[in-house]
């Protein structure tokens, strides 16, 4: 089996970019907007900007509905985009089905949430394993070069011995193994960027850690970029490089993961942090159950007007439901950014 083909290519290289990224999905129309102008459409991502570098994690936080899985599934080509471009290696790319699909996903993989889902339950661990080889070409051309880039990928993944699972199937796995199966599958692929989505969450809390490392290792030996996206802003700090924190479909705020989660700037990650749980305040009374305030995310079909946060924020000034606030550097860290009209220079002089 062929190494990884660009493992040897620069750290920090970019990989794959967001920019402008949008979208919008229509809302079905009822017998009596028929007969109007009305296009009713859900603003789940707007104007999204992100890069992905090799060897480096990026993790996406935001709460239940901000659009995170709508990025990640736009950056895999599995959606249309509604405006925004896509470059792979600085490249515009659109590919719908086909040969250029295929060739786009052997270099951009997704990791879904639930592993047993993403995996079918008829077939073994060696089927699924096998097919991700061959259909991106990576199974060789003997029997021999297949069982060992079989090997290989289970043991990227720290399922040893490999025959032990091989002949397996998802339900003879646990939780943990059968993520670290559909881990394996993606590499299968030799990708150049992985997509995570909330890969840990539906694990048991004791093997969540397990996977993460696993994934921090396999970024730094096959020098991937990872996507990895997430409620919880606590594991972004001990994973990610950069975290990006999403609400109601915009980028509010962005920079290197210690930054934004130990000198968050823009209110709305304050109050992720806040409600977030803390061993340290496990016997004080805030947990996640009991966020900080009782709002609830805006309707993304008529999303507020100016900043989207405003009706919740606790420093909301007149002009933001007004004006939709720029990326403002912060303080003296180099990328810390928020979209918030708090560190705007005229408004903090006044
Ligand atoms: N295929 C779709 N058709 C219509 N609306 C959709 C579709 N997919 C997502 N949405 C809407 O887009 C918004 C963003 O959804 P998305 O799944 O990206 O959020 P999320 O941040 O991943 O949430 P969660 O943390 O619950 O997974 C939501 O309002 C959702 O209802
Ligand atoms: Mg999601």
């Amino acid at each position: 089996m062929t190494s990884i083909p660009d493992a040897k290519a620069p750290a920090d290289e970019v990989v794959l970019e967001a920019i402008g990224l949008t979208k919008h999905f229509p809302v079905r129309r009822r017998l009596r907007d028929l007969f109007s102008n009305r296009h009713d459409a859900v603003h789940a991502v707007d104007d999204v900007n992100l890069t992905l570098r090799r060897g480096q994690v990026v993790a996406l936080v935001g709460e239940s509905g901000s659009g995170k899985s709508t990025v990640a599934r736009l950056l895999a080509q599995l959606y249309p985009r509604t405006g925004g471009d896509i470059r792979l290696h600085g490249e515009s790319t659109k590919v719908k089905a086909g040969t250029a699909f295929r060739r786009y996903c052997a270099r951009v993989q997704m990791i879904f949430q639930d592993p047993f889902a993403s995996l079918n339950p008829v077939h073994t661990i060696r089927y699924h394993l096998t097919r991700s080889l061959k259909v991106h070409g990576n199974a060789g051309s003997t029997d021999a070069e297949l069982e060992q880039a079989l090997h290989a990928l289970l043991e990227k993944v720290a399922l040893t011995p490999p025959e032990r699972y091989l002949d397996k199937f998802p339900h003879e796995l646990s939780g943990g193994q059968r993520q670290r199966v559909a881990i394996a599958r993606a590499l299968g692929a030799e990708p150049e960027a992985l997509l995570a989505d909330e890969p840990v969450s539906m694990l048991d809390v004791s093997i969540r850690l397990g996977i993460l490392n696993l994934l921090r290792d396999l970024k730094e030996r096959l020098n991937l970029a990872i996507l990895y996206i997430t409620h919880d802003i606590a594991s972004a700090r001990y994973f990610a490089d950069q975290t990006m924190v999403m609400y109601a479909g915009r980028m509010v705020e962005g920079g290197d993961s210690e930054t934004v989660t130990q000198s968050p700037a823009h209110p709305y990650t304050r109050l992720l942090i806040e409600s977030a749980p803390d061993p340290d305040r496990l016997t004080g009374v805030a947990d996640a159950a009991s966020p900080k305030d009782n709002g609830e995310p805006p309707s993304l079909i008529r999303p507020p007007s100016g900043c989207r946060f405003h009706p919740r924020c606790p420093s909301a000034m007149p002009r933001c439901s007004t004006d939709l606030p720029v990326p403002l550097q912060i303080g003296d860290a180099p990328g810390h950014w928020a979209a918030c009209w708090l560190y705007d220079t005229e408004e903090v002089a006044k």
